[in-house]
This record gives structure tokens, C-alpha cells and sequence, in this order.
């Protein structure tokens, strides 16, 4: 694909995430030869900062970057930092955008990249349509020369409610179609590979329904704790940061129907059918039984102590904010009806892990009955991280006499395809938006149905009369109390494990 001349103007240049993720990500698509021939970045932001203190803090000085620039060549550092610019917003970005505008005329008329801009959200959500108004106002958005794009972090939202608001917000000033709403787990090879493995073999797609599937798992496990992020993530937590986006858009991946063709729509239709087909929990009982949350208390982990969220900076010593979610629902539509899934994220754990594991039904005459293998044992594991690959689980014969059945592993690795170069997420993302693709973007509809789904969830654990806050030790696999959910399906699996 043709990747136009362009300019990326980046609002919030001066956080984490563009040293941390945007200039790395492009320096790698710079080092690819991806980047097009004219192509400049502006940060924005509200920090004092010449271009050269920019450069110097974004790449010749970033801890991010430091291992990969000692390899290389000075004058090939050099070709990607020069260009980047960087001008200050002043206080606020709520302000006349004016002489923003004669910054990117000017580096468009010295750089040549045409009328292309790319503006990058990299500010809290409350910003955004006071961004996407400014720009409006000082006729930065209009697409007479040349396209406008708009990409936007997470979250995405706090609720349904203002999801929809800040959706409206935006379509006064961007179209839809100018609209990249990102989510870094859909620019991850292995979530993407769920596409592929589903509809470019004839192998699975039959067998992917209720007839041959007994239920489905879905684990996000991260080890660490929430970091220096207390202050953002105590009025999050785990549904909001992590359930409500990523582990959706994996769940819509599994349900969906086959899309007639990979173009982004035909793609984003289905996954929002998919989406609209979760069945909302209404009523408390529904929600009381198939819900659960906790928090991970102090511990120790390999002989060092770990503090417990409540105790972790920025967060409320009585804070309510679960840092476990496990979550069991249905999704009502012709394929997957009466299908449990079992969907839990967490921090704190004892690995950092994230797979989808099918759980297939068992044959239905068992002719070895001594076969020693449990009657689900057929599974198919797609690793999403770390150990990316795919792991078919089934049974074969033990040599020897009679029929005894012992459980084997057919095992990708994609490690194995050592070769190819692997994109990292946000590297992948936004090539793909600088060419216009939204495929991996999730849109309006989207969003909204996903947040359909959750906020009930939400309420019912802030306002709900019977509900629990579990504990669970740093470092273990949840609460027990979450095995309840799985009843008549056993426990949950221990991610990892062979
Ligand atoms: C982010 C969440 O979206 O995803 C973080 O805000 C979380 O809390 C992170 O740690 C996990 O991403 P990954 O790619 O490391 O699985």
C-alpha cells in the first residue's frame, strides 16, 4: 500500500506514551524505509521545549530508545530526528489555534508534505473535543487540501453515557471515517492472527459453534501491580482499562461471523453484530452470579514484599476499585447460543499472560471408556502473549496394550517463523491510519456496544445491594471464589500450563 506524504501533529507530545510508544514506533517504520519521502512530526503540548530539547528527550536522550541508537550509525539517527519539531501550546490547549496553523503551514511548505495531516490525541479524554473544536475553528480540519485524520487513545469513554458524548463531540468537527480510535491489542499480530486462523482454514470454521464447543476461556493476566499509574487507574480499574476495550475486541474477534471480504467495514460490521449479540445482564441476581471483582492485597512475591493496591500510591485507602474482573456471559445469536464464556483480566498475577482457549464438547459415545482422558479434553489454545503461537490439545493412544488415551499437543510457535519481522503494535497501527486503513480501529458503533455491555456490570458494583469485594494475594491466580462461576465446567485453566 501507498503510504502519502504527511504530517503528524502529536497533542500531548511531552507525556509518557509518544517517548514511550509513537517515537519509537516510528522509528522503526523509519529504519523499515516506511515512511513516506516527506514526512514530519510535530509535538504539541503544554511544556516549554526548543525542537532540539524535543529530539533530545524523544530519541537522542530516551531510555527507550537507547539500547536500539547504539547500534545504529549517528547519521541514521540523526535522518529520523531531524524530522521532529515541537511547539508549545502555552497553557492550555483549549486556546486559538491560529498560530498552530501557521507552525504546520510552515513546516508543510519547507518539508513538502502536503496537506495530509495526521493529528494524534495524546491527551486526557476530556480534550478531545476541545482539540477537535479548535482545530475546527482555525479551519484545520476541512479536506479540500488534502486528508485530515484524527487518531484517539483510550480510554475511550467512562461509561456508555459519555462515550456517546464524546462521540457526538467529535462528529461536529471529523466525519466518522476521519475518526482512528485506537486499541493497541488489535495491532498485536496474534489478535489479528485469530482472523486468519478462523477464516483461512477449513479445519476450524466448521467446528466453531455450539454443536463442537463446550464453552470458551479468556484470560489477561498481568503480573505487576498498577505501577506509577494509582492516581488513573483507582477511577478506572479493571473493566474500564482492560475489559471493556481489549478484551472485547478479542471476544468480538471469537464470536463473529465470517465477513464477506477483509475490507475495514465489511470486518468492523461484523464484529459490532457480534458485540450487540452479548447478552446484558439486567437484573442483580444475574449480575450477583455471573460477576465478580477483587483486589490483590499485600504479599510477598519470590521472598519480596508487595504492597496491596489499597496501599499503592494515588489510590484511596477505602478504594472500591477492583484490579480482578471475571466475568461469565452469553451471546445470544444463532452460533454460539448456550455457550458460556468465560472472560477474566487482572494485575498481580503470577505471570503476565493472555490466551483464548476453546474448549471443545466431548465426543459424544465414548467407546474407550478407561481412556484416562477427561471427557473436554480437546482444546485449542491461541497464545495472544507472551510465547505467541497456537496449541491444539488432543488424545491419542499410549503404545501398548488396550486402548488407553493419553492427552498430546500439536504446537505453533511464531517464533518459529524467526525470520519475519514482527511490527510492534502501535508501529502497526499507525502505518496502517497513515494509509488510510481503519481495519484495526474500532468505530463509533463499536465502542458504544461494547460499553452497552459493560456498564450495567459497572453499575451493579458501585450501586448494587449484595456485592463482594474478594482479596487475593499478590501473586496468585485471583480469588477462589472465581472457580464459582466456571460450575459444572471446572476451574479455570492455569494459563501456561502444557
Ligand atoms: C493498557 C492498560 O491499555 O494495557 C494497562 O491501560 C495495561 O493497565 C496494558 O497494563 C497492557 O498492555 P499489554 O500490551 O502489555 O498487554
Amino acid at each position: 500500500k501507498k503510504t502519502e506524504n504527511q504530517m503528524l501533529v502529536i497533542f500531548g507530545a511531552s507525556g509518557d506514551l509518544t517517548a514511550r510508544k509513537l517515537i519509537p514506533g516510528l522509528f522503526n517504520l523509519y529504519l523499515a524505509k516506511q515512511l513516506p519521502p516527506n514526512f514530519v512530526v510535530l509535538g504539541a503540548s503544554r511544556s516549554d521545549l526548543t525542537d532540539e530539547a524535543f529530539r533530545d528527550r524523544v530519541v537522542y536522550k530516551s531510555p527507550y530508545l537507547k539500547e536500539k541508537i547504539k547500534k545504529l550509525d549517528e547519521s541514521e539517527v540523526k535522518g529520523f530526528a531531524d524530522k521532529l519539531f515541537y511547539m508549545d501550546l502555552g497553557k492550555d490547549y483549549d486556546t486559538d489555534y491560529a498560530p498552530l496553523r501557521k507552525r504546520v503551514e510552515s513546516l508543510k511548505a519547507d518539508h513538502g508534505t502536503s496537506g495530509n495531516i495526521m493529528y494524534y490525541l495524546s491527551t486526557p479524554p476530556t480534550l478531545y473535543e476541545t482539540i477537535a473544536q479548535n482545530l475546527s475553528e482555525a479551519g484545520m480540519n476541512t479536506q479540500n487540501n488534502g486528508w485530515k485524520r484524527l487518531i484517539v487513545e483510550k480510554p475511550f469513554g467512562y461509561s456508555l453515557e459519555t462515550a456517546r458524548q464524546l462521540n457526538k463531540g467529535l462528529h461536529k468537527y471529523f466525519t466518522e471515517p476521519q475518526i482512528y480510535r485506537i486499541d493497541h491489542y488489535l495491532g498485536k499480530e496474534t489478535v489479528q492472527n485469530l482472523l486468519v486462523t478462523r477464516f483461512s482454514n477449513s479445519i476450524f470454521e466448521p467446528l466453531w459453534n455450539r454443536n463442537y464447543i463446550d464453552h470458551v476461556e479468556i484470560t489477561n493476566a498481568e503480573s505487576v501491580g498498577v505501577e506509577k499509574r494509582g492516581g488513573y487507574y483507582d477511577k478506572s480499574g479493571a473493566l474500564r482499562d482492560m475489559f471493556q476495550n481489549h478484551l472485547l475486541q478479542i471476544v468480538s474477534l471469537v464470536v463473529m461471523e465470517p465477513p464477506i471480504g477483509d475490507q475495514p467495514e465489511e470486518i468492523r460490521n461484523e464484529k459490532v453484530k457480534a458485540l450487540k449479540s452479548l447478552r446484558i445482564m439486567k437484573d442483580e441476581q444475574t449480575l450477583f452470579d455471573n460477576t465478580i471483582r477483587a483486589q490483590y492485597v499485600a504479599s510477598e512475591i519470590n521472598g519480596e514484599k508487595v504492597k496491596g493496591y489499597r496501599e499503592e500510591e494515588g489510590v484511596d485507602p477505602n478504594s472500591t476499585t477492583e484490579t480482578y474482573a471475571a466475568i461469565k456471559f452469553f451471546a445470544d445469536n444463532w452460533r454460539w447460543h448456550g455457550v458460556p464464556f468465560y472472560v477474566r483480566t487482572a494485575k498481580r498475577m503470577p505471570t503476565k499472560v493472555t490466551e483464548v482457549v476453546i474448549h471443545f464438547k466431548a465426543p459424544h459415545h465414548q467407546i474407550f471408556k478407561d481412556s484416562g482422558m477427561q471427557s473436554k479434553d480437546n482444546k485449542l489454545i491461541i497464545r495472544i502473549q507472551p510465547d505467541e503461537g497456537i496449541l491444539i490439545k488432543f488424545g491419542v493412544k499410549v503404545p501398548g496394550q488396550g486402548f488407553k488415551v493419553e492427552r498430546a499437543n500439536l504446537d505453533f510457535y511464531y517464533s518459529s517463523l524467526a525470520e519475519t519481522y514482527v511490527m510492534e503494535a502501535y508501529e502497526r497501527l499507525l502505518l496502517d491510519a497513515m494509509q488510510g486503513d481503519a481495519t484495526l480501529y474500532a468505530r463509533a458503533d463499536e465502542v458504544e456496544a461494547a460499553w452497552e455491555f459493560v456498564d450495567p456490570i459497572l453499575d451493579y458494583w458501585k450501586n448494587g445491594k449484595d456485592v463482594r469485594m474478594y482479596g487475593y494475594a499478590a501473586g496468585v491466580w485471583g480469588p477462589e471464589n472465581a472457580d464459582n462461576l466456571m460450575n459444572g465446567f471446572g476451574f479455570w485453566r492455569n494459563p501456561g500450563e502444557n
